[in-house]
């Protein structure tokens, strides 16, 4: 069975996290698309799935998504946003995509800051549902940074491990 490395990126930043998590699964079969070009979730055993927060939320391609996988599915899944990385929002975004995944099996989480461009920076400051984490925002220039590509490329083969360890001793 194959693995595959799914994301929703408008500005790219997801997209880098999803490159590093696909280049840390080595020689594992494997594939990586966007969201919107998965055919057929039931090719896979295992399932990396990312998202941005946009809206303080989980982008809506991503939750229909996540919704759709099917259970005997291992997920792992993974967010970038604009906020610090260990923020409430961040996690509560996580809580929510898990919370999705009805069927599927969640067995890892990761997330890490991206920049959010200036101009949207500036267009929501003054929103006031926004100021929060647009403050923090303003600190995230550069993420996904070369720790954040480390961090990822840890995290994939961590979850590779558990997927590992489940197929050596299965839960019958
Ligand atoms: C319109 C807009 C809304 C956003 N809303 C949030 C938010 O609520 N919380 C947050 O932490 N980051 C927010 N962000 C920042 C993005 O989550 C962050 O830049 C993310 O890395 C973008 O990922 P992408 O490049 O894969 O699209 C927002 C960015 C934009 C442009």
């Amino acid at each position: 069975m194959k693995t595959l490395v799914t994301y929703y990126s408008k500005t790219g930043n997801t997209k880098a996290i999803a490159e590093a998590i696909y280049e840390a699964l080595g020689k594992e079969n494997k594939d990586i698309k966007p969201i919107k070009e998965v055919k057929n979730t039931e090719d896979y055993s295992l399932i990396f799935c990312g998202f941005p927060i946009y809206a303080h939320s989980v982008p809506v391609p991503a939750q229909n998504f996540i919704k759709s996988i099917p259970s005997g599915v291992n997920l792992a899944l993974f967010s970038t946003h604009g906020a610090l990385r260990e923020g409430r929002m961040p996690k509560e975004a996580i809580e929510h995509a898990i919370g999705l995944a009805k069927n599927a099996k969640v067995i890892g989480t990761f997330n890490c800051r991206g920049e959010v461009p200036q101009d949207e920076l500036d267009s929501l400051a003054d929103k006031p549902e926004h100021s929060a984490w647009v403050m923090e925002a303003q600190s995230a220039p550069s993420h996904p940074d070369e720790d954040d590509i480390k961090d990822a490329k840890t995290f994939a083969l961590d979850i590779l491990k558990k997927v590992e360890k489940f197929d050596a001793f299965p839960v019958r």
